[in-house]
């Protein structure tokens, strides 16, 4: 008898591929993908808890689940799956007695196993105890990839978890301690993505270019990925400064495939702010870092993550993060309000920032911020860029497809064109994509190997 099995995904790309590999292992079960919970026999809330609202978001949607189970005699399995599971675990069962499963990161890939329990005992199941298996060797081989989902690009994760213990953060204890693959599960699964038409990677990990595995680096590893035939770009994220070695900086200028785009989060700009977080460097090791990787590739488009009003911020530590934005020049990045999280050391300080404070904080950094990705974008008008075509746009005709520095690019072209490089030349700038006019094919994808 075939089941359904909807996943609803919140959070970080590493979340997006757990979701995909929880449909693989569902796949074997007779469980085929449905777009809405309303269609599902199973409903997987993939969470995440980096900031207050993910939660709040989790619950609510919960709560549409807890009717729409009622409504049909509770006959539905509502499972809770990710960082919040992980965090919050039986409180989750507590408060929301229609949920059948919570399980975290950790533990997804025995989804069938604990589906059995749930219905030999009748009874919630909660599983969050850090797996001692590896959990990539216990997914399944095969992925599923839905035609829905089927596309030129694909998220592959090569490290997880994280030791550094940034005051504010979370991801330590819902992900746990840092972890990396072993390359030859990495190559392979990155040739079996090449065989089924992907032409873009973006390797994933909670600190990427930690990446180590016996003499294996996340240098090494690229290089060891480029020699796929069919693999024409190399991305990563999310790097963390104390990590960026030298081969990797040398990579970026040696080696074609891996793309001029580097997210490379700082946070804040103040020492003293950036002490209290634990993040162990200054902004002054993080500038000359950058002019390194300018250095070695001097086109590289740079972005970052900002937390505004961490504990204890004073109006002149914010002005140091302006400044540091204004010496760097980014090309875009994220900007948060600092949000307490429980069981981190920061939360309990006594020195919160009121919220007000925070709001106009992050108002006049994201209006910096916004200018700054503005005036990238502006710059990229009248170059010609090679763009992979991804999928079709909104109006008829319309195709949309990534640029070398991951914007997203509009062309007119026709659709059997999905899925190859060409180049486009850029005639403007919409509010966070290029629209270009096709010119040509790129050869092989810009490549000779
Ligand atoms: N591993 C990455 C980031 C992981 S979380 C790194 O080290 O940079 C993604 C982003 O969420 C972080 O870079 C940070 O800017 C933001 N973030 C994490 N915890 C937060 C919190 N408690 N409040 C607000 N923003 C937070
Ligand atoms: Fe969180 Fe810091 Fe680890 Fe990044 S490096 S995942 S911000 S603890
Ligand atoms: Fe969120 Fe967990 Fe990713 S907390 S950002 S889903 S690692």
């Amino acid at each position: 008898m075939s089941k359904s099995v909807f996943v609803k995904t919140y959070g970080c790309q590493m979340n997006v591929y757990d979701s995909a590999r929880m449909q693989d292992v569902l796949a074997p079960l007779g469980y085929g993908i449905v777009e809405t919970a309303e269609e599902a026999d199973l409903v997987i809330l993939n969470t995440c808890h980096i900031r207050e609202k993910a939660v709040e978001k989790v619950y609510s949607e919960l709560g549409r689940y807890r009717d729409l189970k009622a409504a049909r005699g509770g006959n539905m399995t509502i499972a809770v799956a990710g960082c919040v599971g992980q965090a919050e675990g039986e409180e989750i069962t507590r408060r929301m007695k229609s949920v059948d499963l919570v399980f975290g990161p950790q533990t997804y890939h025995r989804l069938p196993e604990l589906l059995k329990q749930r219905e030999d005992t009748g009874l919630a199941v909660v599983e969050i105890e850090f797996a001692v298996d590896d959990k990539f060797k216990g997914l399944a081989r095969e992925q599923v990839r839905q035609p829905s989902s089927r596309s030129v690009t694909a998220f592959l994760t090569i490290q997880e978890g994280c030791d550094k213990f940034c005051t504010f953060c979370v991801v330590p204890y819902t992900r746990g301690a840092e972890f990396s693959r072993a390359p030859a599960q990495i190559v392979e699964e990155a040739r079996k993505l090449a065989d089924q038409g992907v032409r873009e990677l973006t390797l994933l990990g909670q600190n990427v270019n930690a990446y180590h595995s016996g003499s294996a680096t996340l240098a090494s590893l690229i290089t060891e990925l480029s020699q796929i035939g069919g693999i024409h770009r190399i991305r990563y994220m999310t790097s963390h400064p104390r990590d960026m070695s030298d081969d990797l900086i040398e990579a970026h200028g040696a080696n074609p495939k891996l793309m001029p785009y580097l997210h490379l989060p700082i946070q804040s700009g103040s020492d003293r702010v950036l002490k209290a977080m634990n993040r162990g460097h200054t902004t002054d090791q993080y500038l000359k870092l950058i002019d390194r990787i300018r250095a070695a590739q001097p086109r590289i488009a740079m972005t970052s993550d900002f937390i505004v009003g961490f504990p204890g911020e004073t109006d002149q530590e914010f002005e140091e993060t302006l400044q540091l934005v204004r010496d760097v020049n980014y090309a875009g990045a994220y900007s948060f309000k600092y949000s307490p999280r429980p069981g981190t050391p920061a939360a309990t300080r006594d020195d919160q920032i009121p919220e007000t404070v925070k709001n106009e904080r992050l108002v006049r950094l994201q209006a910096l911020l916004t200018g700054q990705q503005a005036a990238f974008y502006q710059s990229c008008v009248g170059q010609t860029l090679t763009v992979l075509l991804e999928k079709s746009g909104r109006q008829k005709g319309q195709l949309i497809g990534r640029s070398p520095y991951l914007q997203s690019v509009h062309v007119e072209a026709p659709e059997s064109l999905i899925g190859s490089f060409i180049e486009a030349q850029i005639l403007s700038v919409g509010p966070n994509s290029l629209s270009g006019q096709y010119v040509s094919l790129t050869p092989n994808g810009g490549h000779l190997i």
